[in-house]
Protein backbone atom coordinates (compact mmCIF):
# COMPACT_ATOMS: atom_id res chain seq x y z
CA UNK A 1 0.00 0.00 0.00
CA UNK A 2 1.12 3.79 -0.74
CA UNK A 3 0.18 6.15 1.42
CA UNK A 4 0.29 10.22 0.91
CA UNK A 5 0.54 12.49 4.25
CA UNK A 6 -0.12 16.35 2.65
CA UNK A 7 1.37 18.65 5.29
CA UNK A 8 4.93 17.93 7.05
CA UNK A 9 3.87 19.86 10.34
CA UNK A 10 3.67 18.28 13.57
CA UNK A 11 0.26 16.43 12.88
CA UNK A 12 1.41 15.06 9.66
CA UNK A 13 4.72 13.67 10.56
CA UNK A 14 3.27 12.41 13.52
CA UNK A 15 0.36 10.29 10.90
CA UNK A 16 3.74 9.74 8.67
CA UNK A 17 5.71 8.34 11.67
CA UNK A 18 2.98 6.25 13.04
CA UNK A 19 2.02 4.65 9.86
CA UNK A 20 5.85 3.74 9.01
CA UNK A 21 6.64 1.98 12.93
CA UNK A 22 3.51 -0.09 12.24
CA UNK A 23 4.64 -1.46 8.85
CA UNK A 24 1.77 -2.34 6.87
CA UNK A 25 2.41 0.34 4.20
CA UNK A 26 4.94 -0.30 1.45
CA UNK A 27 5.59 3.48 0.73
CA UNK A 28 4.87 6.97 2.62
CA UNK A 29 5.23 10.06 1.01
CA UNK A 30 4.99 13.06 2.50
CA UNK A 31 4.34 16.43 0.61
CA UNK A 32 4.34 19.66 1.80
CA UNK A 33 5.22 23.19 0.00
CA UNK A 34 7.76 24.57 2.47
CA UNK A 35 11.50 23.88 0.24
CA UNK A 36 13.16 20.78 1.74
CA UNK A 37 10.65 20.51 4.62
CA UNK A 38 9.45 17.19 3.92
CA UNK A 39 12.28 16.04 2.55
CA UNK A 40 14.20 16.59 5.61
CA UNK A 41 11.34 14.87 7.73
CA UNK A 42 11.17 12.08 5.41
CA UNK A 43 14.82 11.04 5.64
CA UNK A 44 15.08 11.64 9.49
CA UNK A 45 11.93 9.46 10.02
CA UNK A 46 14.08 6.94 7.28
CA UNK A 47 17.00 6.78 9.31
CA UNK A 48 14.59 5.79 12.43
CA UNK A 49 14.27 2.23 10.14
CA UNK A 50 16.89 0.74 11.61
CA UNK A 51 16.21 1.31 14.86
CA UNK A 52 12.46 1.20 15.16
CA UNK A 53 12.72 -1.97 12.85
CA UNK A 54 10.30 -1.11 9.77
CA UNK A 55 10.41 -1.22 6.22
CA UNK A 56 8.16 1.24 5.12
CA UNK A 57 10.07 3.31 2.69
CA UNK A 58 9.49 7.03 3.32
CA UNK A 59 9.67 9.93 0.89
CA UNK A 60 9.70 13.75 0.88
CA UNK A 61 8.18 16.02 -1.66
CA UNK A 62 8.17 19.86 -1.79
CA UNK A 63 5.11 20.32 -3.33
CA UNK A 64 5.55 18.07 -6.33
CA UNK A 65 2.15 15.93 -6.61
CA UNK A 66 3.42 13.44 -9.06
CA UNK A 67 5.47 11.51 -6.50
CA UNK A 68 1.91 10.88 -4.50
CA UNK A 69 1.04 9.28 -7.80
CA UNK A 70 -0.62 5.59 -7.35
CA UNK A 71 -1.40 6.44 -3.66
CA UNK A 72 -4.13 4.37 -2.19
CA UNK A 73 -4.92 6.36 0.80
CA UNK A 74 -4.18 10.32 0.98
CA UNK A 75 -4.19 11.81 4.29
CA UNK A 76 -4.55 15.98 4.40
CA UNK A 77 -3.25 17.45 7.31
CA UNK A 78 -2.10 20.22 5.90
CA UNK A 79 -3.54 24.09 7.15
CA UNK A 80 -2.91 25.92 9.99
CA UNK A 81 -3.76 24.53 13.42
CA UNK A 82 -5.42 26.90 16.45
CA UNK A 83 -3.76 29.00 18.98
CA UNK A 84 -4.79 28.67 22.20
CA UNK A 85 -8.17 29.99 22.77
CA UNK A 86 -9.27 29.51 19.17
CA UNK A 87 -12.12 27.04 17.92
CA UNK A 88 -11.47 24.45 15.16
CA UNK A 89 -14.25 26.93 13.27
CA UNK A 90 -11.86 29.56 13.09
CA UNK A 91 -10.16 28.31 11.07
CA UNK A 92 -12.03 27.79 7.77
CA UNK A 93 -11.20 30.66 6.10
CA UNK A 94 -7.50 29.25 5.20
CA UNK A 95 -8.18 26.12 5.93
CA UNK A 96 -10.99 25.91 3.13
CA UNK A 97 -8.93 26.92 0.16
CA UNK A 98 -5.96 24.77 0.76
CA UNK A 99 -7.84 21.80 1.19
CA UNK A 100 -9.47 22.11 -1.26
CA UNK A 101 -6.36 22.75 -4.18
CA UNK A 102 -4.57 19.58 -1.64
CA UNK A 103 -7.86 17.11 -2.37
CA UNK A 104 -7.81 18.43 -6.38
CA UNK A 105 -3.83 18.00 -6.49
CA UNK A 106 -3.78 13.96 -5.06
CA UNK A 107 -7.01 13.06 -6.95
CA UNK A 108 -5.29 14.04 -10.24
CA UNK A 109 -2.08 11.87 -9.71
CA UNK A 110 -4.47 9.20 -7.49
CA UNK A 111 -7.91 8.99 -8.75
CA UNK A 112 -8.52 6.00 -6.49
CA UNK A 113 -7.56 7.05 -3.41
CA UNK A 114 -9.28 7.09 -0.41
CA UNK A 115 -8.90 10.39 1.08
CA UNK A 116 -8.53 11.04 5.09
CA UNK A 117 -9.58 14.43 5.93
CA UNK A 118 -7.65 15.53 9.16
CA UNK A 119 -7.76 19.39 8.77
CA UNK A 120 -9.60 21.65 10.83
CA UNK A 121 -12.50 22.54 11.19
CA UNK A 122 -12.77 18.69 10.07
CA UNK A 123 -16.22 17.76 9.33
CA UNK A 124 -16.84 20.69 7.21
CA UNK A 125 -13.61 19.97 5.74
CA UNK A 126 -14.95 16.60 4.84
CA UNK A 127 -18.00 17.73 3.36
CA UNK A 128 -15.91 20.58 1.65
CA UNK A 129 -13.84 17.27 -0.35
CA UNK A 130 -17.59 15.76 -1.23
CA UNK A 131 -18.45 18.96 -2.55
CA UNK A 132 -15.51 19.93 -4.92
CA UNK A 133 -14.60 16.22 -5.65
CA UNK A 134 -16.30 13.80 -7.62
CA UNK A 135 -14.85 11.14 -5.46
CA UNK A 136 -17.80 8.01 -4.11
CA UNK A 137 -18.61 8.66 -0.80
CA UNK A 138 -16.80 5.91 1.01
CA UNK A 139 -13.77 7.16 -0.54
CA UNK A 140 -14.04 10.32 1.92
CA UNK A 141 -13.07 9.90 5.38
CA UNK A 142 -13.07 12.52 8.50
CA UNK A 143 -10.76 12.18 11.27
CA UNK A 144 -12.04 12.86 15.01
CA UNK A 145 -13.66 10.29 16.40
CA UNK A 146 -11.04 7.96 17.03
CA UNK A 147 -8.72 10.97 18.41
CA UNK A 148 -12.04 12.29 20.46
CA UNK A 149 -12.45 8.48 20.95
CA UNK A 150 -8.90 8.00 22.66
CA UNK A 151 -9.14 11.10 24.21
CA UNK A 152 -12.76 9.73 25.78
CA UNK A 153 -10.78 6.36 26.77
CA UNK A 154 -7.93 8.06 28.47
CA UNK A 155 -10.06 9.93 30.85
CA UNK A 156 -12.27 7.06 31.49
CA UNK A 157 -9.71 5.08 32.61
CA UNK A 158 -8.04 8.38 35.02
CA UNK A 159 -12.10 8.31 36.50
CA UNK A 160 -11.98 4.84 36.90
CA UNK A 161 -8.33 4.67 38.48
CA UNK A 162 -7.86 1.47 35.99
CA UNK A 163 -5.33 0.45 32.71
CA UNK A 164 -6.91 1.90 29.49
CA UNK A 165 -6.72 -1.23 27.61
CA UNK A 166 -9.48 -2.38 30.43
CA UNK A 167 -12.21 0.65 29.18
CA UNK A 168 -13.78 1.14 25.92
CA UNK A 169 -15.89 3.99 24.83
CA UNK A 170 -16.75 6.28 21.58
CA UNK A 171 -17.39 9.65 20.77
CA UNK A 172 -19.28 10.52 17.87
CA UNK A 173 -21.18 14.15 16.76
CA UNK A 174 -19.26 16.97 15.69
CA UNK A 175 -14.95 17.36 16.24
CA UNK A 176 -15.56 20.65 18.00
CA UNK A 177 -15.71 21.53 21.82
CA UNK A 178 -19.52 21.65 22.11
CA UNK A 179 -19.92 19.34 18.89
CA UNK A 180 -18.65 15.79 20.56
CA UNK A 181 -21.00 13.55 22.35
CA UNK A 182 -18.97 10.89 24.23
CA UNK A 183 -21.25 8.49 24.32
CA UNK A 184 -20.69 7.48 28.09
CA UNK A 185 -24.40 5.37 28.30
CA UNK A 186 -22.17 2.86 26.44
CA UNK A 187 -18.76 3.10 27.85
CA UNK A 188 -18.11 -0.37 29.69
CA UNK A 189 -15.54 -1.39 31.77
CA UNK A 190 -14.50 -4.85 30.69
CA UNK A 191 -18.56 -5.73 29.66
CA UNK A 192 -19.34 -4.18 32.61
CA UNK A 193 -21.15 -0.34 31.92
CA UNK A 194 -19.11 2.49 33.56
CA UNK A 195 -22.22 3.94 35.35
CA UNK A 196 -21.58 1.00 37.62
CA UNK A 197 -18.59 2.27 38.71
CA UNK A 198 -18.90 6.32 38.74
CA UNK A 199 -21.31 8.63 39.91
CA UNK A 200 -23.71 10.73 37.03
CA UNK A 201 -21.78 13.65 38.13
CA UNK A 202 -17.96 12.30 37.54
CA UNK A 203 -19.37 10.95 34.08
CA UNK A 204 -20.11 14.12 33.36
CA UNK A 205 -16.65 15.80 34.41
CA UNK A 206 -15.29 12.78 31.81
CA UNK A 207 -17.39 14.05 28.88
CA UNK A 208 -16.68 17.43 29.70
CA UNK A 209 -12.78 17.33 29.88
CA UNK A 210 -13.12 14.69 26.78
CA UNK A 211 -14.95 17.65 24.63
CA UNK A 212 -12.29 19.45 25.53
CA UNK A 213 -9.65 17.28 24.80
CA UNK A 214 -8.11 19.29 22.29
CA UNK A 215 -8.17 22.64 23.68
CA UNK A 216 -6.41 21.39 26.87
CA UNK A 217 -3.59 20.00 25.10
CA UNK A 218 -3.62 23.72 22.59
CA UNK A 219 -3.49 25.65 25.67
CA UNK A 220 -0.72 23.45 27.02
CA UNK A 221 1.35 23.45 23.95
CA UNK A 222 0.88 26.78 22.43
CA UNK A 223 -0.71 24.81 19.25
CA UNK A 224 -2.90 21.85 18.73
CA UNK A 225 -1.47 17.93 19.47
CA UNK A 226 -0.24 15.71 17.06
CA UNK A 227 0.52 12.60 18.93
CA UNK A 228 -3.16 11.40 19.04
CA UNK A 229 -4.02 12.71 15.97
CA UNK A 230 -1.28 10.48 14.45
CA UNK A 231 -1.44 7.48 15.94
CA UNK A 232 -5.54 8.03 15.16
CA UNK A 233 -4.82 8.56 11.51
CA UNK A 234 -2.25 5.50 11.45
CA UNK A 235 -4.91 3.15 13.17
CA UNK A 236 -7.26 4.20 10.20
CA UNK A 237 -5.22 3.74 7.19
CA UNK A 238 -4.25 0.46 8.52
CA UNK A 239 -7.50 -0.92 9.01
CA UNK A 240 -8.17 -0.07 5.11
CA UNK A 241 -4.72 -1.57 4.21
CA UNK A 242 -5.45 -4.64 6.08
CA UNK A 243 -9.66 -4.48 5.06
CA UNK A 244 -10.18 -5.36 8.75
CA UNK A 245 -13.55 -4.26 9.16
CA UNK A 246 -12.39 -2.50 12.13
CA UNK A 247 -15.24 0.16 13.49
CA UNK A 248 -14.41 3.71 14.17
CA UNK A 249 -16.21 6.64 14.42
CA UNK A 250 -15.55 8.89 11.71
CA UNK A 251 -17.28 11.46 9.41
CA UNK A 252 -18.85 10.54 6.98
CA UNK A 253 -21.58 12.06 4.29
CA UNK A 254 -24.93 11.09 5.96
CA UNK A 255 -28.10 10.69 3.19
CA UNK A 256 -30.42 10.13 6.11
CA UNK A 257 -28.82 7.90 8.57
CA UNK A 258 -29.37 8.87 12.55
CA UNK A 259 -32.36 11.14 10.32
CA UNK A 260 -29.63 13.33 9.05
CA UNK A 261 -28.75 14.89 5.55
CA UNK A 262 -26.67 16.76 3.87
CA UNK A 263 -23.45 16.65 6.23
CA UNK A 264 -20.69 14.83 7.50
CA UNK A 265 -20.40 14.00 11.04
CA UNK A 266 -19.12 11.53 13.10
CA UNK A 267 -20.95 8.24 13.49
CA UNK A 268 -19.81 4.55 13.63
CA UNK A 269 -18.63 3.12 10.27
CA UNK A 270 -16.95 -0.23 9.56
CA UNK A 271 -13.36 0.48 7.55
CA UNK A 272 -12.11 -2.14 4.93
CA UNK A 273 -10.29 -1.78 1.89
CA UNK A 274 -13.08 0.19 -0.34
CA UNK A 275 -12.46 3.09 3.02
CA UNK A 276 -16.04 3.39 4.58
CA UNK A 277 -17.45 0.28 4.09
CA UNK A 278 -20.90 0.34 6.08
CA UNK A 279 -22.36 3.29 8.49
CA UNK A 280 -23.91 1.41 11.59
CA UNK A 281 -26.74 3.02 12.59
CA UNK A 282 -27.06 2.13 16.02
CA UNK A 283 -29.39 3.10 18.65
CA UNK A 284 -29.72 5.76 20.48
CA UNK A 285 -31.06 6.84 23.75
CA UNK A 286 -33.17 9.98 23.32
CA UNK A 287 -30.58 12.56 25.11
CA UNK A 288 -28.10 11.06 23.04
CA UNK A 289 -30.33 11.62 19.84
CA UNK A 290 -31.00 15.30 21.20
CA UNK A 291 -27.20 15.82 21.32
CA UNK A 292 -26.21 14.33 17.87
CA UNK A 293 -29.09 16.98 16.63
CA UNK A 294 -27.64 20.17 18.38
CA UNK A 295 -24.24 18.83 17.38
CA UNK A 296 -25.69 18.41 13.85
CA UNK A 297 -26.85 21.84 13.85
CA UNK A 298 -23.44 23.37 14.96
CA UNK A 299 -21.65 21.29 12.15
CA UNK A 300 -23.64 23.01 9.36
CA UNK A 301 -23.83 26.16 10.51
CA UNK A 302 -19.62 26.40 10.33
CA UNK A 303 -20.80 24.49 6.65
CA UNK A 304 -22.78 27.36 6.15
CA UNK A 305 -19.52 29.71 5.81
CA UNK A 306 -18.24 27.74 2.80
CA UNK A 307 -18.23 28.83 -0.34
CA UNK A 308 -19.55 26.21 -2.27
C1 LIG B 1 -7.18 17.92 17.87
C2 LIG B 1 -7.08 18.47 16.48
C3 LIG B 1 -6.23 17.62 15.59
O1 LIG B 1 -8.30 17.66 18.31
O2 LIG B 1 -8.33 18.69 15.94
O3 LIG B 1 -6.13 17.75 18.50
Amino acid sequence: MKVTVVGAGAVGASCAEYIAIKDFASEVVILDIKEGFAEGKAMDLMQTASLNGFDTKVVGSTNDYSKTAGSDVCVITSGIPRKPGMTREELIGINAGIVKTVSAGLIEHSPNTIIIVVSNPMDTMTYLVHKTTNLPKNRIIGMGGALDSARFKYRLAEALECPISDVNGMVIGGHSDKGMVPLTGKAIRNGIPVSEFLSPERLEQVSADTKVGGATLTGLLGTSAWYAPGAAVSELVKAIALDSKKMFPCSSLLEGEFGLNDLCIGVPVILGKNGIEKIVEIDLSDAEKAKMIESAEGVKKTNGLLEL
